[in-house]
């Protein structure tokens, strides 16, 4: 069951030059539907100006001003939810952790003060909630300011947050852009952890399929503001329709390392005694 469905959502800005021949407004996402599917990692892949943060702010009510929904709805289990509504549910229902980290903390507040500005935990239990997180020095970071930390480390603070306040959804806007492709992969790791342990549904944001394809249950493709294709990792990499999809697919194998040539014919016709095994040691 989907915790948190749209259906043909066309999100727009307003037009703010009057007197002039364009349109009213600008749509950036157009006709957008996607199920959040309850305790499931979903993500959404595309590349930069493709509208992922404004379909992740639409539906955690953080829209700017002049941005509105022209068309479509937004259902919470099932039934429809204004976006007032959504608004008072931020925090409680929805968890929204935005793309650069490192500006979003207070960097006057060390890490302890900001975890509980909204959740109320005892030290002990912050201590576990960070070694639950793989700090290997829990209690330097809770000490410590945000500029004190690295990008990785405050990313997983702001995980650490969001898992304190229990929400129900948690968005994750391209949560690894900061990191290298070793803590990257990591994260990755820690974010399939949490999501098991502390009973969340997952949005996951970012422009690499490559990132996702052990993590995410369900991937949906977005190209200038639609969504051009969806399915399962397994589905888009091995049969991709769109052809931006098949782009994104190739360079993921291009970025995947390959046995060398030859290698599986090689290894059949070991396993079905076709050459003979070579020595194991040389004298
Ligand atoms: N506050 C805003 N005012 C005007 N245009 C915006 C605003 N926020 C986003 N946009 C535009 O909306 C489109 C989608 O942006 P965004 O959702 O941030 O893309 P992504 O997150 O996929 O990189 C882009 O063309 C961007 O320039
Ligand atoms: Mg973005």
């Amino acid at each position: 069951m989907a915790l948190l469905s749209a259906q043909n959502l066309t999100v727009s800005i307003e037009n703010q030059i009057p007197n002039t021949p364009l349109p009213l407004s600008t749509p950036f996402l157009k006709n957008v539907s996607i199920d959040l599917r309850k305790d499931k990692i979903t993500c959404l892949i595309g590349e930069s100006g493709s509208g992922k943060t404004i379909f992740s702010k639409t539906i955690a009510a953080l829209l700017p001003e002049n941005v509105f929904i022209e068309q479509g709805d937004i259902f919470y289990k099932g039934k429809a939810i204004d976006y007032c509504t959504l608004k008072k549910s931020r925090g409680r229902l929805i968890f929204y952790s935005p793309q650069n980290a490192a500006a979003s903390l207070n960097p006057v507040l060390k890490i302890k003060r900001q975890v509980n500005e909204w959740a109320k935990l005892d030290q002990t239990q912050l201590l576990d909630l960070f070694r639950d997180l793989e700090f290997q020095d829990p209690e330097r970071v809770l000490n410590s300011y945000p500029f004190q930390l690295s990008g990785g480390e405050n990313q997983r603070c702001l995980l650490a947050m969001a898992v304190a306040q229990q929400p129900e959804l948690l968005i994750l806007d391209e949560p690894t852009s900061a990191m290298d492709l070793h803590l990257q992969e990591e994260f990755m790791g820690l974010i399939k952890k949490v999501r098991q342990q502390f009973e969340l549904t997952i949005l996951l944001i970012t422009h690499n399929l490559s990132l996702v394809r052990n993590a995410a249950d369900y991937i949906y493709i977005i190209l200038n503001g639609e969504i051009i294709e969806h399915g399962t990792p397994g589905d888009l990499l091995t049969s991709p329709g769109h052809a931006y999809t098949r782009e994104i697919v190739n360079i993921h194998a291009a970025l995947t390392p390959q046995p060398p040539a030859g290698q599986d014919l090689f290894e059949k016709a070991l396993t079905e005694g076709e050459v003979p095994t070579p020595p194991k040691t040389f004298v």
